[in-house]
């Protein structure tokens, strides 16, 4: 659905539809740059480099870029808190911290020249997914250490936007701020944008009539069925948008408003690799594996072959001529083995989603009682479908058709409307009970 108020934009940058050949030489110069950049200032890129023998001035193609090492989350978190900065640290003018879910934060930072070039990938996205200066955006991602909301208010002010810098939280206070400040387009996780939706109705409204056109959803994975599920109470477009913090934060790929088949890659920014997750061979394009992700311009904390633990894999350009990545169905740290299916949390909201008695609001437990780990799939009623025997027959279903879609056998719960907790960032969608170690 392009919403009927937007026009395809006929202004992209050159390098938006440059050719292929004009993009790989394009990468070649920056990858040289880089590996040389991130060689001479970061002790650890040195070190790892001369363990495996490869030297930046090996790289004579592309495909060279395999011969060097990867760079994985514990070697970001090793060099805590400014370990990995390429430039002095007074450089550095801004840093950005992922928590993960574990333990110690990994620290990137940003160069007057970085924050330059992030909000310019920033306002290439806004525009790809169809705003426009002038427009009001109203960011719901939170500022702070994360990266969600002041990357995208960097690249909406330098779109010529009118930014409303809302973060997360407040709920109430969003939707009232949604109708008077009368925003074109939204900037949050899918997960939130549903909770505003309730909030939306809660307070008697429909959210259909309210001003939103576009949604730029990411941080977390989410399915189709979840997009529906937004464009139509919302009556807006919805576009799918990729990052990670480590690479730069939101702004790694979007998809483009006139396709909408997957988020295109700023592969004049970030050179992507897929590898096996388990042999870290490099697969061809079409093939599922992890997300390697190279930084090609970035000063102070230059990336190399970062290991995002995301799956998905690459198709050719279509809006743009940079390649796409499929939809992140889930990292693979998210990944269940239940009996020895592998299961991820998105395959279950696909399902459930097609039932109308359920609301997109759930999380799975995952117990292990004796040996084997045990599912419990917990979902809430919509509003209307919630007395006691409508929600014993959604439940009964649901784990009959995961059963039978699946292969898995669960336990669900669907408690009432409301019960589910909602999050003001990135859902959680596992409660992990096992026993450690
Ligand atoms: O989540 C950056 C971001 C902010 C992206 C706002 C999009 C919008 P981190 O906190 O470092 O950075 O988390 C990165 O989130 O490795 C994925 O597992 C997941 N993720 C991000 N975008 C998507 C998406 C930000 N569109 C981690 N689909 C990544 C699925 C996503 N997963």
């Amino acid at each position: 659905m392009i919403h009927p108020a937007r026009s395809l934009d006929p202004e992209l940058e050159p390098i938006e539809s440059a050719s292929r050949d004009e993009i790989a030489a394009l990468q070649l110069s920056r990858l040289r740059w880089t590996l040389q950049h991130a060689y001479d200032n970061v002790a650890h890129y040195r070190a790892r480099f001369d363990e495996k023998g490869v030297h930046p001035a090996d790289l004579a193609s592309l495909d060279d870029l395999a011969a060097f090492p990867f760079t994985v989350k514990d070697d970001l978190r090793r060099g805590y808190p400014f370990g990995m900065f390429a430039v002095p640290r007074e450089q550095v003018i801004r840093v950005h911290a992922s928590s993960g879910t574990t333990g110690i934060p990994t620290v990137v930072g940003y160069t007057r020249a970085d924050l330059d070039t992030w909000a310019d990938i920033m306002a290439r996205c806004l525009r790809a997914a169809g705003a426009r200066s002038g427009d009001i955006v109203h960011v719901a991602y939170g500022y702070g250490l994360f990266t969600g909301g002041l990357g995208f208010h960097g690249g909406a002010e330098r779109l010529g936007c009118t930014v409303i810098p809302a973060s997360g939280g407040y709920t109430d206070r969003q939707v009232r701020m949604i109708r008077d400040f009368q925003p074109h387009v939204i900037a949050v996780t899918p997960s939130y944008m549903l909770a505003i939706a309730d909030e939306f109705e809660r307070q008697g409204l429909d959210p259909r009539h309210c001003s939103l056109q576009i949604g730029m959803h990411g941080a977390e994975p989410w399915t189709e069925a979840m997009r529906d599920e937004i464009e139509t109470r919302f009556g807006m477009m919805a576009v799918d948008l990729y990052g990670c913090s480590e690479a730069i934060g939101p702004g790694v790929s979007v998809e483009c408003m006139e396709t909408r088949d997957g988020p295109h890659i700023w592969e004049d920014h970030f050179y992507p690799e897929i590898v096996d997750p388990e042999t870290g061979a490099v697969l061809p394009d079409g093939e599922t594996g992890e997300l390697v992700i190279t930084s090609l311009t970035k000063e102070a904390s230059p990336i190399i072959r970062y290991r995002t633990r995301d799956l998905t894999r690459l198709a050719p350009g279509t809006a743009r001529s940079m390649r796409r990545m499929q939809r992140v169905k889930g990292r693979s740290d998210d990944m269940l083995i239940i009996r020895g299916v592998n299961l991820f949390p998105s395959q279950i909201e696909e399902i459930l989603l097609e039932d109308e008695r359920l609301s997109p609001h759930y999380y799975l437990e995952v117990r292990r009682p004796r040996r084997l780990d045990e599912l419990t799939v917990v979902v809430e009623a919509k509003a209307g479908a919630d007395a006691e025997e409508t929600r014993v027959a959604a439940a009964r279903d649901l784990a009959g058709h995961i059963k039978s879609r699946i292969g898995i056998s669960s336990e669900v719960t669907v408690g009432e409307p409301g019960s589910v907790e909602r999050s003001m960032g990135k859902a959680r969608r596992i409660v992990d009970l096992r026993p450690a170690g």
